[in-house]
């Protein structure tokens, strides 16, 4: 390993306090060049860690489940304490802490308040034409028991469904947290889904109410998104009842409200009594479902419970992240509608008592320094986002963030996928000006918090290495034949089970067992992601080894993107792969048959991508489609993948010998060079 001190990168770095961007341009080149050589990086020389982690490795070495157990003691709050700590009689339904009681919105909001912490801000809004609103502690603590007392008026008890479709606005935290007052299980859907991929979701969940908004706005454009959730599931039969929030710069006069179906969210928080004591629930209560992509169509509900998940998230966003509720402000830039909003924008920081920042908009709205003008106007000292947006901020160039003064960064992060050595550098010395340790965090959905990752300024750190598994954490590989890997390229697994775990796939039991713990045995979690170890034990995520495709840190199914694909009229079959892309990590390419030998031409092509849109969400769409005359095809009439993404990638084609008509291929390969 060759250890070094930031300081002497640090003097290359344009910024305030540097040269400036234009004459350090190519200096800034040639220093990332240089660091590439750089192999392992000790936490910068003057980081002091405020917590210790040392005892907190030795303690999980010695006992794991008993390490769980103190911290559950010592970061929640109990109503009834528990006795009981795993359950591991049938795996995999694990359980934890299953006698305890307590209500998660009371851990996040009620005992900061009774601390006297209530005028302290949990979110400083930003909006995306600029506003501003601070939110505090006693703020979203008055808002939640409203909500809590509105939903229970509208017939939600502990158990039922409530979907949530909103934008990065307030609204969705106290949403969130009035669910889990009263027990009601919530479904967040991305903001950037399309409506129908939301019906899909509240229909497989039997939603009974569905919080949503007037309308949405993104880089001044705005998009009638009551209008559009009216179209798609106004006649869904369980969905009971509509709320409706009114968004930052809306008109409300032009949205359409059904009388006895829709409430606005503000006239329902007005005329709800203002108390609501929190409900002390079984630690076992469920608390949200998530919808995520697997290898088929249908998506996976990914559910999670109130103690164990709790405990993951608050756990982790403090040890990972050095936090320190009392002097950091925490910013994650990631949106509320995936798991990493829910756990380290909402659960893991309210719970921890953390003031952070909210943003509304995109980072390139309305200039491309707009997250540097936030970082420097709020002093954010913990910074968390996604590898595709540093490398973003890359092309856009370091001349944005050096109209900023970002010395109040002290910790960075990265989640989604893997982090290029480049990348990570780039964001090492631009945005953390060489101070600031970087933890590429590795988790997932199901995992419900961080699993693989440094602790801030406790581990060395290697560029593209989410490095080693947390304390308590036991990550291993296997080879296909389930022998352990001690070092190199393995199959991702979890050996033992974690708090923060999944306890099922929504309503289908036989589908978690299967997609997990059916491989290597009912106790060992199979991850889905490929991995290599190297000789100081230090993980480097590779990337999945099912269908899934990581679109910009975002998960899509190939199944699912084909199923969009082929229900378009004019189109006769589809298969979808993925091909590196330099900007986005892996880009979605599709090879498509039209109906009556027709040939693709660029209208069809446009109305294609418009289509998939539609059905999933612009992020759904493919980058690139190839027609074909047909697909490569097994005997049995298998379309054959791992082909397609060879030529996809420009590789050399494997064996084809094994197809119906070897010929397929070379017709594809001659238009994959055709279509750029
Ligand atoms: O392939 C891994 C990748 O993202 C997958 C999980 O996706 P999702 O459930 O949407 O959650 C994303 C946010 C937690 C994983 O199976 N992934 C996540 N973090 C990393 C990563 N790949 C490499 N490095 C990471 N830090």
């Amino acid at each position: 390993m060759t250890d070094m001190d930031a300081s002497p990168a640090a003097a290359a770095i344009p910024g305030p306090n540097g040269p400036a961007a234009g004459e350090a341009a190519g200096s800034l080149e040639a220093t990332l060049e240089g660091l590439l050589e750089v192999e392992s990086f000790d936490p910068p020389a003057g980081f002091v860690r405020r917590r210790d982690v040392e005892a907190d490795r030795a303690a999980a070495d010695a006992d794991p489940v008993a390490f769980w157990a103190d911290r559950a003691r010592e970061l929640l709050t109990w109503d009834k304490p528990f006795t009981q700590v795993l359950d591991d009689s049938n795996p995999p339904f694990y359980t934890w802490f299953a006698d305890g009681e307590l209500n998660l919105s009371a851990n996040c909001l009620d005992r900061h308040v009774a601390a006297g912490r209530g005028a302290r801000v949990a979110f400083h809004w930003r909006g995306e034409e600029g506003e501003r609103r601070d939110v505090t502690y006693a703020d979203l603590l008055a808002d939640t028991q409203r909500l809590a007392n509105g939903l229970t008026s509208l017939g939600v008890r502990a158990g039922d469904v409530v979907g949530i479709f909103l934008p990065m606005i307030p609204e969705v935290v106290v949403a969130m947290l009035a669910c889990a007052r009263i027990g009601a299980v919530h479904n967040v859907v991305f903001g950037g889904f399309a409506p129908s991929a939301v019906r899909e979701r509240m229909e497989v969940s039997d939603a009974r109410v569905l919080i949503t908004v007037d309308g949405a706005r993104r880089k001044g454009r705005r998009a009638e998104v009551k209008a559009a959730v009216d179209a798609e599931l106004g006649d869904l039969p369980a969905l009971e009842r509509i709320i409706v929030v009114r968004g930052p710069g809306q008109n409300a006069a032009e949205v359409p409200m059904t009388p006895g179906r829709d409430v606005w969210f503000d006239e329902l928080l007005a005329a709800a009594d203002p108390d609501c004591p929190p409900v002390p629930l079984p630690a076992e209560h469920p608390l949200f479902i998530l919808y995520s992509s697997g290898s088929t169509a249908k998506p996976k509900g990914i559910l999670h419970t109130t103690a164990g998940y709790l405990l993951g998230a608050t756990h982790t966003h403090g040890a990972v992240f050095d936090l320190d509720p009392d002097t950091d402000v925490y910013w994650c830039s990631a949106d509320v509608g995936w798991i990493t909003g829910h756990s380290y924008i909402v659960y893991g920081p309210l719970s921890n008592g953390a003031t952070s920042v909210m943003y509304e908009g995109a980072p390139d709205y309305p200039d491309h320094d707009i997250w540097w003008r936030i970082v420097e106007e709020y002093r954010v000292t913990v910074f968390y986002t996604a590898p595709t947006a540093i490398r973003s901020c890359i092309k856009w160039g370091p001349q944005y963030p050096a109209r900023h003064d970002l010395s109040s960064l002290r910790v960075l992060g990265t989640v989604g996928e893997p982090i290029n050595p480049k990348a990570w550098l780039w964001y090492h010395l631009v945005i953390g000006g060489g101070r600031c340790p970087i933890v590429d965090t590795w988790w997932q959905t199901e995992t419900g918090s961080v699993l693989i990752s440094p602790l801030a300024g406790a581990t060395a750190t290697k560029p593209g290495s989410a490095t080693r598994p947390l304390p308590a954490i036991s990550a291993e590989l296997r080879t296909e034949d389930g022998e352990p890997v001690t070092e190199g390229t393995g199959i991702l697994v979890i050996t033992k089970p974690w708090p923060s775990m999944l306890r099922t796939l929504y309503k289908d039991d036989e589908r978690f067992v299967e997609t997990y713990f059916s491989r290597f045995g009912p106790s060992t979690y199979v991850v889905g992601d490929a991995a290599r170890l190297d000789a100081d034990g230090y993980f480097w995520i590779i990337g999945r080894i099912d269908d899934v495709i990581n679109v910009s840190g975002h998960r899509l199914s190939t199944a699912e993107v084909e199923s969009a694909i082929v229900a378009h009229e004019a189109v006769a079959e589809a298969a979808v792969v993925a091909q590196p892309d330099e900007q986005t990590g892996q880009a979605i390419v599709a090879f498509v048959t039209l109906t009556g030998h027709r040939a693709g031409d660029d209208a069809t092509e446009a109305q294609l991508r418009e289509h998939v849109a539609h059905r999933i969400g612009k992020l759904a769409r493919p980058k690139r489609i190839v027609w074909a005359d047909d697909l490569p095809k097994t005997r049995s009439g298998k379309i054959m993948r791992r082909l397609l993404r060879d030529v996809a990638a420009g590789r050399e084609l494997g064996d084809v010998t094994t197809l119906r008509d070897p010929a397929v291929m070379a017709v594809i390969a001659e238009r994959v060079r055709a279509t750029p």
